[in-house]
């Protein structure tokens, strides 16, 4: 009797154990899950703001007409702004029309995006057209350019360059890179410059390339990206001074998130090295350290980029 009582004490312990534990393990689950959801919800957060401080930004710059500051000018108290860092000069190019290029590229990707007249281009983050208005010259009278940008500024800034030079076969949409308002399989290439490291998610851009894209069709963007590790203070002071680095990947994430959305043939075509001034560096790295920054182990570059959809 008295070893029934035992062994049933026993097995009500055991029980007992296991209730604990299965709320110990519940309530670490609920942990967890909390975790995770608000680490989303922060990132949704950040996300959001950061959309919204680059459509202020160039919305600002639209309406004030500011050119000539790279992929734009970080801060106003920087003292180097003016000065044209990364644009190329599209001036000798075909289609160009001053109104429209506020010096916010940083590469010229229709020069390796294989465009051809009669083509449907898209140009994600058109900003004011510099770069539609160069493809429109290559696609003729039979293709069709459209250009995208989230900046309401931005795009009355193209309409009314559109208006200017009468092109019936180019247009400008209001919308998100990270849903292109457009339809599947109907472009025959994307272009874009100095755009996509603005965007939070660059897995969901990509994405979205390859949607829109035809079978086979190809993308050409211009981009910057980093190579090797830069101290933070530094790239917060290439941010200021030249723009496009604060959501600049490393090159080798870059065209690896490319490669696993399914693009293949990812060439980089072109890269130029994004020059940071000696007394900028020197605040930040030793001497060994910029003799590495100089010789391009290490630093900022602007690169230009094509994958193929299959
Ligand atoms: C550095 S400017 C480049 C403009 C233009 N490509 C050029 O070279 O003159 C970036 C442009 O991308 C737009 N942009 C940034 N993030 C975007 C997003 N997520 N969706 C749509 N447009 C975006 C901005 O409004 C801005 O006009």
């Amino acid at each position: 009797m008295n070893q029934k009582k035992m062994s049933m004490r026993k097995m009500n312990r055991v029980k007992n154990q296991m209730i604990l534990l299965t709320v110990v393990d519940l309530l670490a689950a609920v942990v967890q899950i909390k975790t995770i959801l608000g680490e989303r919800v922060n990132k949704m957060g950040t996300a959001k703001e950061l959309k919204q401080t680059v459509k202020e930004k160039y919305g600002e710059i639209a309406v004030k007409n500011q050119t000539g500051c790279g992929c734009g000018c970080g801060s106003k108290s920087n003292k180097i702004v003016g000065y044209t860092v990364m644009q190329d000069n599209y001036t000798n190019l075909e289609g160009y029309i001053a109104e429209a290029d506020l010096g916010l590229g940083c590469g010229v990707p229709t020069e390796y995006a294989g465009i051809k007249k009669g083509d449907t281009v898209v140009d994600l983050g058109s900003g004011a057209g510099n770069d539609v208005f160069v493809a429109r010259a290559i696609v003729g009278d039979e293709g069709k350019v459209i250009g995208i940008d989230f900046t309401l500024e931005m795009i009355g800034k193209a309409m009314a360059n559109k208006l200017k030079v009468g092109f019936d076969n180019v247009d400008f949409k209001l919308g998100e890179i990270e849903n292109i308002p457009f339809a599947d399989n109907a472009a025959d290439v994307v272009i874009s410059n100095c755009v996509l490291n603005l965007v939070p998610d660059k897995r969901k851009a990509f994405a979205e390339i390859y949607r829109i894209l035809k079978p086979e069709a190809h993308f050409c963007v211009s981009d910057i990206v980093i190579k090797g590790e830069l101290p933070e203070e530094l790239k917060k002071s290439a941010e200021m001074y030249a723009g496009c680095v604060a959501g600049a990947l490393q090159q080798d994430e870059y065209i690896g998130i490319i490669k696993e959305t399914g693009f293949n043939n990812v060439q980089i075509k072109k890269t130029k090295v994004i020059e940071i001034p000696d007394d900028v560096l020197k605040e930040y790295l030793s001497d060994s350290e910029i003799e590495k920054f100089r010789n391009n182990k290490v630093g900022i570059f602007s690169i230009t980029v094509v994958g193929y959809k299959n």
